[in-house]
């Protein structure tokens, strides 16, 4: 299918005059002519203990390599490096609660003091550079210390989404081997308590690593205190341990930071690890170029920290930029659709990142909510986590950006870290397109032979050169990282999504090719889903598809056969819909199950899930000649 003209909205020339980047096309022009050396320059505007041999070591490809020899340590640029000058008592975080009381504010100086404390803490009990610490947080500031503490001592956090269930929950702890699990006793969700601390509780029972929890208080609800091994965090901020200074650990640019687990093609979650060096300068640079941090901006990230975005544009990019930061512990309709509009008016947001499917469910709306509120602090938007629509784009461009905010499409991935196809606040945007790669960057849209297709046709998208912030493995898998990216085009990373581009060089991204599907911008696999729904007594097999939806962007659809006995439904889908929702988590919760006599297979035994998606559509099937029947 070829692209007719989209609409195309050019920015005020004054924008890209006045920004980071005044000329685009001869940046892009030149970083891809030497991407090692762009890298290597941006790496000089960071701190470094010691600096790198190398830039990019790629010898043991595609284990790829960045700054090795170099020695830093990512919070001594979040964070200390912002001490000795006249960032030392700007506001890096300004929080709001879901109330709309509660209500905190922390300078360079005041997060420097909260996350030494919390370092300390951490360090107290028996962490140690390389352990994994589990974090299972709401959005209160405390996600951010745990983290930030994590890395300046050289720990590996490993955070998980305040919204998965026990069993996702003791999975990843276990898959982490972590000693410590920091968690609250529970969080906020529209004006309900969700408990966080019992969910621990079930996770780690039979945890055989798992030594101490450390408790914040955030809901006052009850919760059961283990004497031994749970801890209020209140109680150990008290303690002389919990006082004074915690050095900033040096580490090699290439030692873990991270790992963050994500979905993919099997049911269990690939754990994605980055290092302190090559994300710390990938996550500075992509956000201080495509967002054009100032110093007088306020940031809004609304990622939660449990994801990717989170990590990358809410604590990290940031702080690296010594940026202000805004975090809200709420959604954006609890109580009123009006809560996102008021609250960029009461703090004087000047940049917005969010997700289309929130804008979607705004939108709904209507535009009295955000017209009640002065938003002329704006500008700049931005857009993550799935294609943003057409209608989406105009209508958060004319209504929110009141026509003047550039809006930054960003495409990227847990694995790349940072921003991989964007543009910048003064070029040419195309609603609907991500843009175009990032600085540095080059991509490929492939046919299944390995060859480029031409301009307008669809194909697999990859990647063609490696970028500092991209995963250096999956945690202890370093086999599934080769067959997952590197194997099906040798030297080329493989995204997993389908794009076409057109004759400007624009990237149209149209979704995922595995078996991930988004679910209102949470990527979730299809497997995960199966796994939850034959985890019941009454389910002897399970498929589980994307179809579209108005709001979430895709929903996911379950198909179900029913072990002897059992009778399907409504009260059975039912309750099996709760069933995904308490195992794995309400994210998850198919919109509809339906009860089929078989699945579509292939002869080897493998659901066609396609075969469904299509029959679901009324599309053609495709090529059957493998089915089984
Ligand atoms: C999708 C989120 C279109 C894509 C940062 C990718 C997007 C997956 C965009 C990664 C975008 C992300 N336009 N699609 N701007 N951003 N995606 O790991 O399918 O949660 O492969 O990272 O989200 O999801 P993940």
């Amino acid at each position: 299918m070829r692209q007719t003209e989209p609409d195309v909205y050019r920015p005020d020339p004054a924008i890209a005059a006045s920004s980071h980047v005044p000329d685009a096309d001869s940046l892009r022009e030149q970083a891809l002519a030497d991407p090692v050396g762009f890298w290597a320059d941006r790496a000089e505007e960071l701190e470094w203990f010691q600096k790198w041999d190398t830039v990019l070591d790629d010898s043991e490809a595609p284990f790829y390599k960045w700054f090795t020899g170099g020695r830093t340590n990512i919070v001594h640029n979040c964070i200390d490096r912002h001490l000795t000058g006249p960032n030392k008592n700007k506001l890096a975080f300004i929080w709001m609660g879901e109330n709309g009381r509660d209500h905190l504010t922390f300078s360079y100086f005041s997060l420097n003091r909260q996350v030494n404390m919390m370092a300390n803490i951490i360090k107290s009990m028996g962490v140690v550079k390389g352990d994994r610490v589990t974090i299972y947080l709401p959005r209160i500031p405390e996600v951010l210390f745990a983290m930030l503490a994590c890395a300046k001592i050289g720990a590996v956090h490993s955070v998980i989404f305040a919204g998965f269930s026990a069993d996702a929950l003791a999975s990843r702890i276990d898959d982490s081997e972590s000693k410590l699990v920091i968690t609250a006793d529970g969080s906020w969700v529209n004006g309900k308590v969700f408990p966080l601390k019992d969910i621990v509780d079930q996770a780690v029972r039979f945890s055989p690593t798992v030594e101490n929890v450390i408790v914040v208080r955030r809901t006052h609800n009850e919760v059961e205190m283990d004497a031994l091994r749970d801890h209020w965090y209140d109680d150990l901020k008290a303690l002389p341990i919990a006082k004074g200074k915690c050095p900033t650990e040096p580490m090699d640019a290439e030692d873990p930071l991270f790992i963050l687990y994500t979905s993919g093609s099997t049911g269990k979650p690939k754990a994605i690890l980055h290092t302190h060096g090559g994300y710390m300068v990938g996550t500075y640079s992509t956000l201080k170029y495509t967002f054009d941090i100032r110093p007088e901006d306020r940031w809004w990230c609304t990622a939660d920290p449990g994801w990717i975005t989170g990590h990358s544009y809410l604590v990290y990019g940031p702080t690296l930029n010594g940026a202000t930061s805004f975090m809200f512990e709420g959604g954006p309709t609890y109580p009123y659709p009006n809560r996102w509009w008021q609250l960029i008016e009461h703090y004087g947001i000047t940049s917005f990142y969010t997700a289309p499917t929130a804008i979607r469910s705004l939108m709904r709306f209507g535009d009295a909510w955000p017209n009640r509120h002065d938003l002329s602090s704006l500008r700049l938007l931005g857009s993550v986590g799935e294609p943003i629509n057409p209608e989406a784009w105009q209508w958060f461009h004319r209504v929110v950006g009141k026509g003047q905010c550039p809006i930054m499409d960003t495409w990227w991935q847990t694995e790349t870290g940072m921003f991989q196809i964007t543009q910048v606040p003064g070029e040419v945007q195309k609603p609907g397109s991500a843009g175009k790669p990032f600085f540095g960057q080059d991509v490929e849209i492939l046919n299944e032979e390995g060859e480029p297709v031409s301009d307008g046709d669809e194909g697999f998208l990859v990647l063609k050169n490696p970028a500092p912030a991209m995963l250096r493995t999956l945690y202890k898998d370093d086999q599934r990282y080769i067959d997952t990216y590197w194997s099906k085009y040798p030297g080329k990373y493989l995204t997993g999504d389908s794009a076409r581009s057109d004759s400007d060089g624009y990237i149209w991204i149209i979704g995922r090719t595995d078996d991930v599907i988004k679910v209102s911008g949470h990527r979730l696999g299809t497997a995960e889903v199966e796994s939850a729904l034959v985890s019941h007594p009454a389910v002897s097999e399970a498929a589980a598809i994307g179809l579209p939806h108005e709001v979430k962007g895709n929903a996911i659809h379950a198909y179900v056969v029913l072990r002897v006995g059992y009778e399907p439904g409504q009260e059975l889908g039912e309750s099996l819909r709760q069933h995904v929702s308490q195992h794995l988590s309400p994210i998850a919760k198919p919109d509809d199950v339906q009860f089929v006599d078989k699945l579509p297979k292939t002869r080897s035994g493998k659901i066609m899930r396609r075969v469904l998606k299509a029959r679901a559509q009324g599309l053609d099937e495709g090529d059957l000649s493998t089915l089984d029947d």
